[in-house]
């Protein structure tokens, strides 16, 4: 039979233990493909490979459309940009999609209570604060960039819509802080109901995230899916891990249009590494998400019952479980797995599934495809300027010195001290660091880019600049915020 191959990096730390334990469990139950072993994590960083992996690592997983990962490490601080997140990112997976069920054999403050968990986290996975765009603006002012796209935002909700429809979920949840980050979260709620009018079949509704962290806590049964931007589904998706009994059970898949990666939500462990004390079992769920994913559907439900089988017996690594029942090895705890092929739990057993897709090797995308589509249209036109100064200068100090040097043509509008108006208007009681954002606008309708920059270039001889930012509109829509207070 020709089989399919795959990509499996191993990781770091437990890593290697996990991963030998979920492809032996994998051969056990005759799945199907064949493994390509690439060069992937922190080892080849330190290598020299800046991406973490080496170009015959990148190019298997370009060809192969499939990556079975296992963690990786990343130094927290200075230093090492994530593999995982540059990986998710380099080749598109734009939905992380995270299953939090409660499983037999794990309990839970709900088990106890018998209220069963079943909550599906789609994360938006290339953009937000996680990119990572970051300058310090001063010695003691660090600044984030958070981009939130149409087109990026328009296709994770069209994933958790389409997964609703074909997996038999009746509603679809956007959790967002909109009602803060108007612009950014703004826009992903948007689109989230741009979407959900085109499934009238499926519930949409929203919730801010702030409320979904007690709701979900006070009352988990009210969510199917819950679809989030980048840090608040990674936040929130900790949390569910916690309602089903942590790290240990949440599987994840991240979900592309050509590449897919398939990897555990925990990291390396390292108080744990090499003691072959750590369970595979998040592994292993995210491995059935990939066979699923595969269409391997058959191999898929006999390895599942077999884990919920194993569970329901009361079999455990340290991690978990009934203390009263002695802890098994990785090792024993994945032939006990193996053992019970074949075997199901007598609740809750694997959910029958139908194949929904199927999957075909990536093709690259010509230069034509590489950008993503142009969503929104419409008139834009340029009013003025945000100009981020670094002074040590007082609120009206400052002001002073702009409106010398400005021409007649524009006006001071604002300052603003970390988002807060503090001239023309503001409290003696706001406290101020060294970094100034001054809202520079065309005194008539519009402005237009070269006075803005000669007009910089004339503040630029008595003012330190960090950054510009420039005023907007969208068919006679603001594209910026006001300052608090303004
Ligand atoms: P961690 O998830 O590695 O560990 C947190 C705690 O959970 C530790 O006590 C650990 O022993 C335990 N734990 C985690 N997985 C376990 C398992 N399978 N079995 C038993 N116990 C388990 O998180 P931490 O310590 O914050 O991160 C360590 C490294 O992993 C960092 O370099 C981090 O960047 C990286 N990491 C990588 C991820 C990935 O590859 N997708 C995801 C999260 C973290």
């Amino acid at each position: 039979m020709n089989q399919l191959q795959i990509a499996v990096a191993k990781g770091d730390g437990i890593g290697p233990e996990i991963m030998d334990a979920v492809i032996q469990i994998f051969n056990a139950a005759a799945v199907p493909l064949n493994y390509q072993y690439i060069e992937m994590g922190k080892t080849y960083y330190d290598a020299g490979h800046r991406s973490g992996m080496t170009d015959a690592a990148k190019q298997a997983v370009e060809e192969l459309g499939i990556l079975f990962k296992g963690p990786m490490e990343t130094p927290k601080g200075k230093g090492v940009k994530s593999i995982n997140v540059t990986a998710r990112k380099t080749w598109s997976t734009f939905a992380n999609r995270r299953h939090f069920k409660s499983l037999n054999g794990v309990n839970t403050v709900f088990s106890k209570a018998g209220i069963p968990i079943d909550i599906t986290i789609v994360r938006e996975n290339i953009e937000g604060t996680y990119g990572g765009v970051e300058h310090m603006l001063s010695p003691d002012v660090a600044l984030c960039r958070r981009y939130i796209s149409r087109p990026g935002s328009l296709q994770v909700h069209r994933f958790a819509f389409e997964m609703a429809k074909k997996e038999g979920f009746t509603k679809v949840t956007c959790a967002h802080k909109a009602n803060i980050m108007k612009m950014t979260d703004g826009l992903f709620l948007e689109t989230f109901y741009e979407i959900a009018k085109e499934y009238p079949e499926i519930e949409a509704n929203d919730i801010i995230v702030d409320d979904l962290a007690m709701k979900l806590v006070a009352y988990p049964q009210q969510f199917q899916i819950v679809v989030l931007t980048n840090l608040q589904g990674d936040i929130m998706s900790d949390l569910c891990a916690g309602l089903v009994g942590g790290l240990g059970f949440a599987p994840s898949a991240n979900i592309g249009e050509h590449i897919s990666i398939f990897e555990a939500v925990h990291g390396t462990a390292p108080d744990i590494t090499g003691k072959n004390l750590a369970n595979p079992t998040a592994l292993l769920l995210s491995g059935l998400m990939l066979l699923r994913y595969l269409g391997l559907m058959e191999q898929a439900n006999l390895i599942e019952n077999a884990l919920l089988y194993t569970l329901e017996q009361g079999s455990h690594t340290g991690d978990f479980g009934d203390k009263s029942i002695p802890s098994l090895s990785t090792q024993a705890f994945t032939q006990t797995i193996i053992d019970n092929l074949g075997k199901a739990p007598a609740n809750h057993a694997a959910r029958e599934s139908k194949v929904l897709s199927t999957f075909e090797k990536p093709v690259a995308p010509s230069d034509q495809k590489m950008m993503l589509g142009k969503h929104g249209q419409g008139v834009e036109k340029l009013v003025g300027m945000d100009l981020f100064i670094e002074t040590d200068l007082l609120a009206y100090q400052l002001a002073e010195r702009i409106q010398q040097l400005l021409p007649a043509t524009l006006k001071l509008v604002n300052i603003a001290n970390r988002g807060t108006q503090v001239w023309p208007t503001g409290s003696k009681f706001t406290e101020c660091v060294d970094q100034y954002t001054a809202r520079i606008e065309a005194i008539e309708a519009e402005s237009n880019m070269v006075e803005l920059l000669a007009c910089t270039q004339q503040l630029a001889s008595q003012l330190n600049f960090s950054s510009i930012e420039f005023l907007k509109y969208f068919d006679d829509k603001a594209g910026f915020t006001l300052a608090q207070g303004q």
